[in-house]
């Protein structure tokens, strides 16, 4: 059987920190997708298809990594892309309890699919999508936090006057 995992998420956009999960997950699996969650109640500050543009940029180097979106629930896309795993990072304790919660309801919806949850690197800990989008907004350095490609991203939806 084809071990395939699922590295779900927003990805808006994609950190050093997301980066290093599918790094350390790629080895393990036969394939990782990773599903960018096309959720039309939230304004991102990247389109669905940036966000993909952007992790297909910084995953070239990793062999059996497709780049994909999903809608609805993530265990029946998981289910629909013959998918065994999710790969979830957890940067510390205060993610532990929602990421338990989501795993749980994940397990009730579908228990052929099994959630893994992988330590962030500890330079990651503090990081996300949104402290990057908050001082790239301000103009602060985001260097080493994001893949240069993503900085240089930033750097052209906020000098366009993004506010998000
Ligand atoms: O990067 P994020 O925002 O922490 O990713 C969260 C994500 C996309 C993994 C999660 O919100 C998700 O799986 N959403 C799809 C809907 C779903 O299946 N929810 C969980 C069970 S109700």
């Amino acid at each position: 059987m084809k071990r395939i995992a699922i590295c779900p998420g927003s990805f808006d956009p994609i950190t050093n920190g997301h980066l290093d999960i599918i790094e350390r997950a790629a080895p393990i699996f036969d394939e990782i997708i990773v599903a960018v969650l096309n959720n039309s109640s939230k304004q991102p500050l990247f389109s669905v298809k940036e966000r993909m543009e952007l992790i297909s940029e910084v995953t070239e180097h990793l062999p059996h990594i497709k780049v994909d979106s999903f809608d609805g629930l993530l265990v029946d896309y998981a289910a629909e892309v013959g998918a065994n795993a999710i790969v979830r990072g957890l940067r510390a304790v205060s993610d532990f309890e929602y990421e338990m919660q989501v795993a749980s309801i994940n397990k009730k919806m579908n228990d052929q699919i099994e959630t893994l949850f992988m330590m962030t690197n500890n330079q990651y800990s503090f990081l996300s999508s949104s402290i990057v989008k908050e001082a790239a907004k301000y103009g602060a350095s985001v260097a080493g936090l994001v893949p240069p490609v993503v900085e240089e991203a930033l750097r052209h939806k906020y000098s366009k006057g993004e506010l998000k």
